[in-house]
């Protein structure tokens, strides 16, 4: 078989770099072009990842894969559209607007940007969670007169709550969540938060992260009626803040159902949604989708972060929850680089080569 070309946007970065090392040796997708900013366009890779001391600023665990070493950074303009099949983008959301519209006229694009998340034809897609709602990028393209289609992923924040409420919902409806995270350092991108400030602190308020949790995990359980989401019915209240962790997200979440539940039927739950995910077999699926703990220690993010590539999302602390007439409460740990950005986003690539989307 013939590998799709695709180029990684903002390959320079946090999650591009993450892109990087998801894409080496992938058996359906090979990376033929990248790019950055200008600042680093025209440079071989491991020339523009260097910082301002001539430091090789390689921030994912491992090394760097031989494919990309001396590839050359490309700016947006300069990239090929007609010797590629797929674009990645990570990239911020203001920049990622321009380019993603360019890119989309031609190409499928797969983001990490909140650039489009919001917009009516747009489906906000978690691979194995709503996968129906890739439907909505057919509906897109005619809209938009294109070829191609943006198809973001949500906010790496939402990943983790929206996959653990996925199944709490269809089974046993939600009514209200509640929601306290503690997020990584990695999640703010690689100038996000100074050493000064994160090291034996914590942040309470990260710019604009709570709009985005609550509307996205709205949109996201939503259902697909007639070319248009609607939202789900669920109050959400959430607290976001930055910790000193490097990777991977924890949550501590309530929520409300309609039904009685009680740990052990979660623990069902999940473990039957494990066997019946719609992303068994893709390359990038981890064995488990979620990792049910009943020690209490557990999550921790050290211990979390590389179970399944990072692609499981783990959750443990799981009790009744006495404030509601039903209800739960969890603790639940997130990957933000892997299932949360760049891994989530081959993964989904791979769930729409398989729907003929790409
Ligand atoms: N970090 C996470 O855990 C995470 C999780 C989910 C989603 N996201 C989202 O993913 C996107 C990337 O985040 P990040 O954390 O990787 O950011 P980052 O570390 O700041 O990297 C940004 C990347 O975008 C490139 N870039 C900036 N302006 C550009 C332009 N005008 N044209 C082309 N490339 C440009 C940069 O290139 P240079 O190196 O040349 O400047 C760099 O490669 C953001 O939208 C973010 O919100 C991040």
């Amino acid at each position: 078989m013939e590998k799709k070309k695709v180029a990684i946007i903002g390959v320079t970065g946090s999650v591009g770099q993450e892109f990087v090392l998801s894409l080496d040796n992938h058996p359906w997708f090979e990376v033929t072009q990248i790019a950055a900013s200008e600042r680093s366009a025209g440079k071989k890779y491991l020339d523009a990842i260097k910082d301002a001391s001539g430091i090789i600023a390689w921030d994912v665990a491992g090394e760097i894969p031989e494919y990309i070493k001396n590839m050359t950074v490309k700016s947006v303009d300069q990239l090929d559209v007609s010797q590629l099949d797929l674009v990645f983008s990570a990239v911020e959301s203001v920049a990622a607007r321009d380019i993603e519209t360019k890119m989309a006229k031609d190409l499928p694009v797969i983001s990490t940007s909140s650039a489009y998340r919001y917009e009516e034809d747009v489906p906000i897609l978690i691979p194995g969670i709503n996968d129906e709602q890739s439907e909505l990028l057919e509906i897109q393209k005619k809209n938009r007169n294109w070829k191609g289609f943006v198809a973001p992923l949500p906010n790496c924040t939402t990943t983790g709550l929206a996959i653990t409420l996925k199944p709490l919902f269809d089974q046993y409806g939600v009514k209200k969540v509640m929601m306290t995270s503690m997020q990584a350092i990695s999640g703010g991108g690689k100038s996000g938060v100074s050493a000064m400030g994160i090291t034996d602190n914590i942040i309470p308020y990260i710019p604009k992260e709570e709009g985005k949790v609550k509307l996205e995990t709205k949109k996201i359980l939503g259902k697909l009626v007639n070319g248009k989401i609607v939202d789900a019915d669920i109050k959400i209240s959430c607290t976001c803040t930055r910790v000193p962790v490097i990777d991977g997200h924890t949550e501590s979440v309530f929520v409300e159902t309609v039904k009685e539940i009680d740990p052990q039927m979660a623990k069902e739950m999940y473990n039957q949604s494990n066997k019946t995910s719609s992303v068994i077999g893709l390359p990038s699926a981890p064995k488990d989708y979620y990792a049910f703990h009943d020690d209490p220690t557990r999550p921790q993010p050290r211990m979390e972060r590389t179970v399944g590539d990072g692609m499981t999302t783990t959750i443990g602390r799981v009790e009744k929850e006495e404030l509601f007439d039903n209800g739960l409460k969890y603790m639940l740990f997130s990957h933000n680089k892997k299932m949360g950005s760049a891994k989530g986003a081959v993964l989904l690539a791979e769930m729409l080569y398989k729907k003929n989307k790409i």
